[in-house]
């Protein structure tokens, strides 16, 4: 179609912008190899907003970002902005009102083993059986990260967890919808035994599970799903979980591929439209000397492809690229392990970008 796409990059703080010049690296090889042409302008947003413009996410990136087809988003914050009031950090005033004002309250993470990374997992191979490859759909825009009211008066605080009936069963289709196109097994993850918010998830998810008679639905209390995913993750195929529960099951994950540095991810909302991120964060005590893994960046890349443009060839094709690499035994830092060659956050990406 001669298409021409905008996207939005934001590398922002930390190791952001280290892997994010990868993931460009990536980018100017698939429009030097595709047909496709798409045009990136960069904004401040995160910490670096804080110090150019006084705000994490400053009006102007968020127009960026609105007229954009995609957002690619390295990571934000860093301990140069912990001493800020906790409601201007860079995460607080940043990450969680971009993904409100952009209206994504669907957070994909896949998490997939590279066979050729089972060593760097800490996991032991009979538990992996070389393998490992599930989607975690965690809601993005509600539960306890947004619920009202939120507030500290002196010794007392409080936040509140709230979850609509249309809220859950937005996230609830997206996942059934992601099942069925997978293996076709649905664990819906909640604290059904004492939060009453989780009681109406459990009831709206097995609704909405009538309309998928395809997807094979349970239900798991949280802490057994984390006891689980360690014990066993094989059995998952997607997990749904809502906002708070989906932050903390999606780092374990992560972490059984082998690295927090392996975990991409796409937020999504109604249309075409989304912003893609890495779900580790800027790894402040690791920025600037050249030992991130870019791998989930350019995995993140990938997905804005497959799921912002219909291009799933391409996402295809990247994640090839990376496995073509590990093949020859090339490894960050973070995935070192005894026989493979180390080398840098830059070199990685040449490497992967030079295989597409
Ligand atoms: C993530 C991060 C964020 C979250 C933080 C930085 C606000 O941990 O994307 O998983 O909790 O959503
Ligand atoms: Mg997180």
């Amino acid at each position: 179609m001669g298409n021409n796409y905008n996207i939005a990059v934001l590398p922002g703080d930390g190791i952001g912008p280290e892997v994010m010049a990868e993931a460009l690296k990536v980018l100017d090889r698939i429009k030097g190899v595709s047909n496709i042409s798409c045009t990136t302008q960069e904004a401040d947003f995160g910490g670096i907003a804080i110090d150019n413009h006084r705000e994490a996410l400053p009006e102007s990136t968020l127009k960026l970002c609105k007229n954009s087809d995609a957002v690619l988003l390295g990571s934000i914050g860093g301990p140069a902005w912990e001493n800020l009031p906790p409601e201007q950090q860079p995460e607080r005033a940043g990450l969680l009102p971009i993904r409100k004002e952009l209206g994504l309250f669907a957070n994909l993470r896949p998490a997939i083993i590279f066979p050729q990374l089972t060593a760097a997992s800490p996991l032991k191979e009979e538990i992996l059986h070389g393998g490992m490859d599930l989607l975690v759909v965690r809601e993005l825009t509600g539960g306890i990260y947004f619920g009202i009211p939120k507030m500290r008066e002196g010794d007392r605080a409080l936040d509140t967890l709230v979850y609509t009936k249309s809220e859950i069963e937005k996230i609830a289709h997206i996942a059934f919808k992601a099942a069925k196109q997978r293996k076709g097994k649905l664990t819906s993850i909640d604290k059904a035994n004492v939060l009453t918010s989780m009681v109406l998830w459990r009831e709206v998810v097995t609704g909405v599970a009538k309309e998928y008679p395809e997807v094979e639905l349970n239900h798991m209390y949280v802490d057994n799903g984390a006891m689980q995913l360690v014990k066993n993750p094989r059995q998952f195929d997607v997990i749904l979980c809502g906002n708070m529960f989906g932050d903390i099951l999606s780092d374990e994950a992560s972490m059984i591929t082998g690295s927090l540095g392996m975990l991409p991810s796409a937020s999504l909302g109604e249309g075409s439209f989304g912003l893609y991120e890495p779900s580790g964060g800027s790894a402040p005590d690791i920025a600037g000397r050249g030992i991130a893994n870019p791998i989930a960046q350019i995995l993140s890349l990938g997905m804005l492809f497959k799921y912002s443009f219909g291009r799933k060839d391409i996402y295809n094709v990247v994640f090839k690229a990376i496995s073509k690499v590990l093949d020859k035994g090339y490894r960050t830092k973070d995935i070192l392990t005894p026989g493979c060659r180390e080398v840098n956050t830059s070199e990685m990406g040449t490497l992967i970008a030079e295989s597409l």
